[in-house]
């Protein structure tokens, strides 16, 4: 695996691979890798001939500056793992390799209409700037042919959509599913945070998914497993900041709030905090994505 720091570098590299006619898959992380990354350079190495991997702790997307500082730095581990699944290209960069113009400086602002607003983005006020802004950074680098995201973070990917319209670039975004635990907990780096007893709690999560979706279909209480849901996980000592049914539709995600039609994508999605720990999962009831 090649292992680039320096921009300038890496886009040389890229350079004479598509020089050769090969194609670029690229999978932006922001490190602390576990199954569910591997599984996207996986799919990444099925369907692209050179497979970049970015770890990027973007400082610009963390609303909360205690969750910045305690999200986990593990990079030895993390490139072992990218070598057990034959990544190509390791882009390492620090802080000012991608933000010459320093963290405060006006950035671009990008119309994401009402779905920067919604879910993730009314918990976590400039979110999806931050995330626009570095993934516009490191599109531009990498020029990928195709981009490789999670369906744990739906509403990111969506965003992404956006951002690839706004940007008119010819990038194809490809949503992977989620990776789960056996015990059905969505694999993400912030579980390595929670304590002994709250990973044995953790994945009451996906299981009022679960409920959500057979409950759903019910005329009129289509809504009731949300709610049944919301108050099982306050008893069992989680803190929901939204339990929640969605229609999906042109990249865009709206609360559902009537009996949708049959070929409506249909939603549930939920974040909660456990144990200090913010926790997001979603499921898909009806429809594609
Ligand atoms: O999903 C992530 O890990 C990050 O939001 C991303 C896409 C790498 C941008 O920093």
């Amino acid at each position: 695996m090649y292992l680039f720091k320096r921009k300038t570098d890496l886009k040389k590299h890229l350079d004479l691979v598509r020089k050769n006619n090969k194609s670029i898959g690229f999978v932006p992380t922001m490190g602390a890798l576990h199954q569910g990354h591997l599984s996207l350079i996986q799919s990444a190495k099925k369907d692209t001939d050179v497979v970049v991997c970015s770890i990027f702790v973007n400082p610009t997307q963390f609303n909360d500056p205690k969750d910045f500082e305690k999200y986990p730095i593990t990079v030895d581990e993390d490139i072992k793992k990218l070598n057990t699944v034959s990544t190509d290209i390791l882009f390492l960069p620090a802080v000012d390799e991608m933000y010459p113009e320093g963290l405060t400086a006006k950035h671009q602002h990008y119309d994401f209409g009402d779905l920067e607003n919604v879910l993730e983005g009314e918990f976590r006020p400039g979110h999806f700037q931050g995330v626009g802004i570095i993934v516009h950074k490191l599109l531009d680098i990498v020029q990928p042919d195709q981009l490789f995201m999670g369906q744990k973070d739906l509403q990111q990917c969506l965003i992404i959509k956006k951002l690839l319209h706004i940007m008119q670039s010819d990038t194809r975004l490809v949503v992977c599913p989620t990776m789960r635990e056996a015990d059905g907990l969505a694999m993400s780096s912030r579980n390595t945070r929670l304590s002994p007893e709250a990973r044995k709690k953790a994945p009451a999560i996906y299981q009022a998914l679960k409920h959500i979706r057979d409950q759903f279909g019910n005329g009129l209480l289509f809504m009731e497993g949300a709610h049944e849901a919301f108050d099982s996980l306050k008893k069992q000592g989680f803190e929901p900041e939204y339990v929640d049914i969605l229609l999906v539709e042109n990249s865009n995600i709206k609360k559902l709030d009537h009996p949708p039609a049959e070929n409506d994508t249909v939603v549930a999605a939920i974040a909660a905090w456990l144990d200090g720990v913010r926790l997001i999962d979603n499921i898909i009831i009806q429809g594609n994505l």
